[in-house]
């Protein structure tokens, strides 16, 4: 490819860029090159103050009057107890010149509230409270800052430093046409150059920004997308947390760069409570952090007997829109959770093949190739659901085109994909080739789906298929018009085992400031696109998803894989962390990465097994399959430029390492989608950092390398070369631990040395739990369903476990519009086990049979086992291994929905 540069990689190698002309990370801003960022640390003397006297409470809320000291600039507050623990603060302009920018499409509804009532009035602060009267808001008039308590407890204080800064909209000092090209606007208030872009602001300055202390918290996480350690760091004297969607390739890792989403969600954790801020705000939006020690804020508090130490400080601010704060209250991570979820939705659930395994490569060459491919996994027993294809399988990058050299026959070949029940994953970015030759392109010009430059006319930039226009997605019109465009009638070459992935959609544009749009490009409705720039992907995200459920007539669940995300992108489906580096410092990032996805809604997400960039050696590549198979969403991908590396490329060790290690993936997938049922139903993470699950144990608010998947299993990749034990801390000093591969038992609260060869996967099975499992995986998710499930039951120290199963088909859209799923609960108590069901409301009838029960930590077996069941009752055939105190109860054949109890 020409005009390659090198850069340089965290691991001193080089790293070439697959982009055209690339400059590398010079292409990117730092913070001095941010100006509204700059303006915002600048202000320092302003002085807001709270009207008290026109608080108005209405129905819905409270409203009074903020205004600044000086220039009386006046501010519109509004707040609202949103029900179910949540405290809403909003600022806008009282009377602005124009509409400011409101971030649309992200809350699933208009938030319910509660009546808020005065607690009090006393000179220069008011206390509002409602419902039960646990929490209030306390609004202080002069300085103006507000604080939110929970049982006479002081959580979180806005404006504590008298960081508010609100850049009222003005009227330009002349008209833009008589601003120069060489005119010198040094604040950036009305044109900014970055290199040799020019971004003329139509709005002028528009900046907001606030600050927020969080008392008693000295852990804080969320804030994706960056490559950085779970825990955020402290970002005083070094770089904030910028959440401004990007392009970057081979990112640096430990790095607070925007990455290709963004999702401005903070979680605060301390043992007793956890809390989080969500910040809706969809342009670029820096953050900063500083944990401290208790320092009295320069206002005073006005709760001062119940302050607590230490606290840490967060600003955040944003380059236009509103603040639009939403406090979490919890108390618990599950609440926090679930809190969030009822404001931007939960996460869609996915078709069951999508939790298998997907294999990718930019590109697979031709139809020939896929169909080796996939005769591969056959050849080598490995399954796999999914085969994709990258740029290269259209028509000169022209997307819903198929190369007819290279894929004369679509359809054949996802016929042949069809009959081996496995998918096709295309992809189709936003970037339309500008082709006046192409149908597609002049109806898109024609139907003015394109986003616009800050001329009106459409707006051009570069990318894989050269000149290209954008599509403009935060258009509801233009949505549902690129959605028509997956009908099969309309997608020529399309059949329903295909699905999409949206890449390239931060947007990538070559040759844009940043890699990325203008900011002064123009949407619908006149927004700049500063306004909306971090909601790009998750728009075109919604509308591929949208397309799908469409062609499908509405009855069958989607998969659309995007590179960009937003708050809300959990609705659409999965995302993956872009183009990472084949190097082992990619693979033990991946885990907090993903992690911090987790937490903030985003669960189903993952890293290219393998690196993207780069060709892993094969112990790198097998560490890679082992702890993308404990990853939410599991896909192998790489780059052109690399090595080929199918599995079984690489001798025999390496292709039975990673056969078992997909393997035990598809064995575990009832327990995978029964996690995402729960994420769907109730927000709780399938993969959940360990203080989700212990959140008292401080030990686990620093762990980057180990996680929880649910509430039962805890794995602990190796993610470091050559080494023979790993280090595994197993909380809980209470808890039983069972090492998933041999069933030794462990006790909790302390760590454990393990040793490791190159086929251990680290994972332990918490006692107290039953985790499902199919007995035997065949080729694919569809011949997975035909195996029986075997259950592993952990007893805890008392002698007791429990879990759940969903089931239902695992593609279409029944288990919501006919209730066919089914949902069971396993217990065992005083030596019964029973299932039993757990939604009187599912009807799902599932033919899978239970076969067996693997019971760890059952000590002694005194008599035969009995099962009692719709059949009657019947002896069990059984296996106890007092050494292992390990009891195997076979031969089983329980229908799996249905009720029974087994005596043991
Ligand atoms: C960039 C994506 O991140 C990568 O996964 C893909 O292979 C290339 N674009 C080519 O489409």
């Amino acid at each position: 490819m020409a005009d390659i540069v090198k850069e340089k990689s965290v691991s001193g190698g080089s790293v070439e860029s697959v982009v055209p002309g690339d400059e590398g990370e010079e292409k990117f801003k730092s913070t001095h090159h941010i100006l509204f960022y700059k303006r915002q640390r600048a202000k320092h003397g302003l002085r807001y103050c709270a009207s008290l006297d026109t608080l108005a409470l209405t129905e819905r809320g409270a409203s009074l009057e903020v205004f600044e000291a000086k220039s009386k600039e006046r501010l519109l507050l509004q707040i609202w107890a949103v029900q179910n623990g949540t405290v809403r603060v909003a600022i806008d302009e009282l009377q602005p010149i124009k509409p400011r920018y409101k971030v649309v499409d992200v809350l699933v509804g208009e938030p319910r509230c509660e009546q808020l009532r005065i607690e009090w009035r006393r000179a220069g602060c008011v206390s509002l409270t409602w419902g039960p009267g646990q929490h209030q808001v306390r609004v202080s008039a002069s300085p103006f800052c507000l604080e939110v308590v929970c049982e006479e407890e002081v959580i979180v204080t806005l404006n504590p430093k008298g960081r508010l800064c609100f850049e009222t909209l003005q009227d330009p000092p002349r008209p833009y046409s008589s601003l120069h090209e060489d005119e010198e606007d040094p604040l950036g208030l009305w044109q900014e150059n970055f290199k040799q872009f020019r971004d003329i602001k139509a709005n002028g300055p528009s900046s907001v920004g606030i600050d927020l202390s969080l008392h008693g918290f000295t852990n804080v996480y969320g804030l994706p997308e960056h490559a950085d350690s779970l825990r955020l760091k402290d970002t005083s004297g070094s770089e904030p947390y910028r959440l401004y969607n990007l392009d970057v390739f081979g990112y640096k890792i430990n790095r607070r760069l925007g990455l290709y989403g963004s999702v401005p969600l903070l979680v605060a954790h301390k043992p007793d409570r956890t809390l989080g801020v969500f910040w809706l705000n969809a342009s670029e939006t820096l953050v900063d952090l500083q944990y401290s020690n208790h320092e009295e804020g320069d206002n005073g508090p006005t709760v001062k007997w119940s302050r607590l130490s230490p606290e840490t400080n967060v600003s955040w601010v944003s380059e236009s829109g509103q603040i639009d704060c939403f406090l979490l209250l919890g108390p618990s991570p599950a609440q926090v959770f679930s809190q969030y979820a009822q404001l931007t939705g939960y996460q869609a659930l996915p078709p069951l093949f999508s939790l298998g395994y997907h294999q990718c490569r930019w590109s697979y060459d031709d139809e020939e190739d896929v169909k080796s491919v996939d005769a591969g996994f056959d050849l080598h027993a490995i399954p796999y659901d999914v085969i994709w294809l990258d740029i290269d399988h259209t028509e000169r990058k022209r997307y819903f085109t198929w190369d007819s050299k290279l894929f004369p026959n679509p359809i054949d070949m996802q016929l042949h994909l069809q009959r081996k029940k496995r998918k096709l994953v295309v992809i189709n970015d936003p970037h339309i080739k500008a082709d006046p030759h192409w149908p597609f392109f002049f109806a898109a010009r024609d139907g003015h789906h394109f986003v616009n430059d800050r001329d009106g006319n459409v707006y051009y930039g570069t990318c894989w298929p050269g000149n290209s226009c954008y599509l403009d997605f935060s258009s509801s019109r233009t949505r549902s018009w690129y959605a028509s465009q997956f009908s099969f009638d309309k997608y020529k070459g399309s059949t329903e085992s295909l699905f999409v992935w949206n890449d390239m959609n931060e947007p990538s544009v070559f040759n844009g400031p940043e890699q990325t749009m203008p900011k002064d490009a123009v949407h619908c409705g006149g927004w700049e696109h500063r306004d909306l720039h971090n909601l790009y992907g998750f728009f075109q995200h919604m509308a591929t998803v949208e397309g799908l459920i469409t062609r499908s007539g509405g009855l069958e669940r989607p998969f659309v894989l995007s590179r960009s995300f937003f708050a809300g992108s959990q609705r659409m489906g999965a995302i993956w962390t872009g183009d990472n580096i084949a190097t082992w410092e990619y693979l033990k990032i991946s885990i907090p990465m993903l992690l911090s996805l987790s937490i903030t809604g985003i669960h189903f997400s993952g890293a290219d097994v393998g690196g993207f960039w780069q060709d892993p050696d094969p112990e790198l590549l097998v560490r890679w399959y082992q702890a993308g198979a404990l990853q939410p969403f599991f896909r192998g991908h790489s780059a052109k430029q690399t090595k080929r590396r199918e599995p079984w490329l690489f001798g025999d060790t390496v292709t039975s390492a990673v056969r078992s290690a997909i393997q035990q993936r598809y064995y575990l997938l009832p327990y995978w989608y029964t996690l995402f049922h729960l994420a769907h139903t109730s927000a709780l993470p399938p993969t959940r950092p360990l203080w989700v699950e212990f959140p008292k144990e401080t030990e686990t608010f620093i762990m980057d390398n180990q996680y929880m998947i649910g509430s039962a299993l805890l794995a602990c990749p190796v993610t470091d070369p050559g080494v023979t034990e790993v280090k595994v801390f197993l909380p809980g000093s209470d808890e039983l631990w069972y090492n998933v591969s041999s069933g030794e038992q462990h006790r909790g609260g302390g760590t454990l040395t393990l040793p490791v060869t190159l086929e251990t996967v680290p994972l332990f099975q918490r006692g107290g739990t039953v985790v499902s499992r199919r007995t035997g995986c065949g080729s694919c998710t569809a011949e997975l369903q035909l195996h029986p499930f075997t259950l592993t039951v952990a007893l805890a120290s008392e002698g007791n476990a429990e879990g759940m199963l969903y089931l239902d088909d695992g593609h279409s859209f029944n288990y919501r519009d006919k209730k066919q799923f089914s949902l069971r609960t396993f217990t065992l108590w005083s030596g019964r086990l029973t299932s039993s069901c757990a939604a009187e409301e599912g009807n799902f009838i599932s033919d899978g049979k239970l076969e067996s029960v693997v019971i760890l930590g059952q000590k002694k077996v005194n008599k035969q086992p009995t099962v009692n069941s719709a059949a009657g009752k019947t002896t069990v055939k059984f296996q106890f291994e007092p050494e292992q105190a390990m009891l195997k109860l076979t031969d089983l054949n329980l229908g799996i929905h249905t009720d029974w109890e087994i005596i043991i």
